[in-house]
């Protein structure tokens, strides 16, 4: 979504923040522009709609030697995406870029407008500088009249300002949206994420909800709302520059779904002992009697995180046995009026750690007293700082906006969590022991199903990617990985997918079929294998165009069968995902879309 970033220092404050902003691209925007101070705080405003590049164009024939800025990537909410809507947003002295919705913007427009305001844009931005132009009239410190406007407004933010009268300085604050601070030697640097320090500085500052600070070339002065001084914690980054590289792969998408391998081994190092057949886990932060007393495990998420956690639902489940396990949709359970009955532990599931949704139900569930554990992969985000305790997934920058990698491990994380548990309760030693020696073949069966099926792939997708429609199957396991590739396929490739468990195709979605789906059947030569069997039959019988996924030697009946000879038994599922992933990626190719940044998407989601 939205990326901010920031510069205060000797260099060229352009040239830092456009290769910020690019280092922002892969979150989604629709507009980029960036504001310059000059020494006395005469402003530069450059803004574009459309791709980084353009800005990059438009800042090379307006270049100056400024040494402040700020730069934002937008990703519209309020008003379409166009040059007039993109930030940064001006209002007298003040110059604004902002992360987040400012809720009561409408009533502030107004009043701001009886001051003699005149708004150039539809964004609430524009109303924020606006205000803070208004309020500044009051006091001689940029950093009160930010304070004070906060103070006035209803929303989620992340903002960084600059105010042609005070062109020493920038002033940041954060609420409910996020914003590190890159310290170098004489230098500052703003992100909304840290891949756009990368290469400047490793040492930063995480700004807390209901933080702002003073930036300056010699430093950092931050305070709370209340004018409080704080004590700045610096934190040294682990992300590396190689993370945010293509390493030769076309695409971060492709280059994703190969990391597999090594992404699981990163989850699952420390954390298993395949000999003693025991699963630890670090940052639970919970005794095995606490573990003991979980009768009730509620997994939230969004998306592809939410999918994991129905995955992980039917294996955690098997293993528990005597606990429940819900599996819930966070932007549907934050409104709904749920009970959190006794013994109710939370995984709230997150690759960003950033996402609006999930951080609120988080909120809620944390406000209830429920223990909460993340299943969160970016280090340092809000909802990892906020959990209880929890299981980092550990795969690195996922810079496609789909997610590959992080559900297979977040699914790996939910399990070792679930054996956790399972061995505090002395439950099922003979399934826990299968599953840990999965996961410890897992991350060599991915590499061997890479290597066995990528171009067998490519060419079924060249041969289905003329179909406008889709269908995904499966039962049990394999309902949330079809699941999970109808909406990798729709969202890469814009093929309308859907996702059903296959005893729910006589339901209805069977009345689909004809020549203009083809259908992805995930099949398990398992204890179902009659029953899917039969499903498909049905779905032949209808004139189906199937490509079946499977592990079976059996003649299978499909127009194209992938057949994944795997060493797994519980875990062959995750497999099949990854074909779907391949899947997914070559259709995208052959239809010609922007498979790392698709259309209306962004990486991280960060408002309603
Ligand atoms: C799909 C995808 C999204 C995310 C969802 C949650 O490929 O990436 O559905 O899974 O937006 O994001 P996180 O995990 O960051 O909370």
């Amino acid at each position: 979504m939205c990326g901010i970033v920031g510069y205060i220092g000797t260099k060229q404050a352009q040239d830092v923040l456009v290769s910020g902003l690019k280092r922002l691209e892969y979150r989604g925007y629709d507009s980029a522009g960036v504001a310059t101070l000059g020494p006395r705080g005469a402003a530069t405003v450059l803004r574009t709609k459309g791709k980084v590049q353009e800005l990059v164009d438009l800042v090379a024939t307006h270049q100056k030697t400024d040494s402040v800025g700020i730069g934002h990537t937008r990703w519209a909410t309020h008003g379409e995406p166009s040059k007039r809507n993109a930030h940064p947003h001006v209002a007298g002295s003040i110059h604004l870029v902002h992360n987040g919705i400012i809720e009561n913007y409408q009533d502030l427009r107004i009043t701001l407008q009886q001051h003699d305001y005149d708004f150039k844009s539809d964004t609430d931005t524009e109303v924020l500088a606006a205000l803070i132009d208004y309020v500044s009239r009051d006091t001689s410190s940029l950093l009160e009249a930010v304070r004070s406007a906060l103070g006035m407004v209803v929303g989620a933010y992340g903002i960084a300002v600059l105010d042609t009268k005070h062109p020493d300085e920038i002033v940041v604050a954060r609420k409910g949206s996020p914003l590190i601070l890159g310290v170098g030697n004489g230098e500052v640097f703003i992100a909304s994420d840290a891949s756009a320090l990368l290469g400047y500085t490793k040492q930063v500052i995480y700004l807390q909800d209901g933080e702002l600070a003073v930036c300056k070339a010699s430093g950092v002065e931050l305070y709370d709302m209340s004018n409080k001084i704080l004590e700045p914690t610096v934190e040294t980054l682990e992300m590396d520059l190689e993370a945010v590289q293509k390493k030769g792969y076309d695409h971060f998408l492709l280059k994703e779904i190969h990391e597999q391998p090594d992404t699981v081994r990163a989850t699952l190092r420390g954390r298993i002992d395949a000999e003693a057949h025991t699963a630890r886990l670090g940052g639970v932060n919970m005794t095995n009697d606490e573990l003991r007393d979980v009768h009730h495990i509620m997994i939230v998420g969004c998306g592809t995180a939410y999918y994991a956690g129905v995955l992980a639902k039917y294996y955690i489940e098997q293993l528990l046995g005597d606990v429940v396990i819900s599996v819930e949709i966070a932007s549907e359970l934050r409104y709904r009026s749920f009970t959190v009955p006794e013994g109710t532990l939370a995984l709230i599931v997150s690759q960003s750690g950033e996402t609006a949704d999930t951080l609120a139900c988080l909120t809620e569930l944390k406000r209830r007293g429920v223990h909460c554990l993340g299943v969160v992969n970016a280090v340092g985000s809000s909802i990892a700082r906020e959990v209880d305790g929890g299981v980092y997934v550990h795969v690195g920058a996922e810079v496609s906006v789909a997610s590959t990698k992080a559900f297979t491990s977040q699914v790996v994380a939910m399990l070792l969590f679930g054996l956790t548990a399972a061995d505090a309760k002395g439950v099922d030693p003979e399934r826990r022991a299968t599953l840990i020696d999965e996961l410890d073949l897992l991350p060599g069966e991915i590499e061997r199903v890479l290597k066995a099926h990528e171009a067998e792939v490519k060419k079924i997708a060249k041969r289905y990617a003329k179909y406008d429609n889709s269908l995904y199957v499966g039962r049990d396991t394999l309902f949330p990985v079809a699941l999970e590739g109808s909406l990798k396929l729709k969202e890469i490739s814009y093929v309308h997918a859907e996702g059903y468990a296959a005893g729910e195709l006589k339901h209805g979605p069977i009345a689909l079929i004809d020549d203009t789906f083809f259908e992805v059947f995930y099949l398990l030569d398992n204890w179902l294998y009659e029953k899917s069997q039969s499903n498909l039959i049905e779905m032949n019988a209808r004139g189906a165009h199937a490509i079946v996924i499977t592990d079976t030697a059996r003649k299978v009946d499909a127009e194209v069968v992938v057949r994944v000879n795997s060493k797994l038994e519980l875990l062959t599922p995750l497999l099949f995902n990854i074909v779907s992933q391949l899947l997914a990626y070559y259709i995208a190719i052959e239809r010609g879309s922007d498979v790392d940044q698709p259309r209306n998407l962004a990486k991280s989601v960060t408002v309603e």
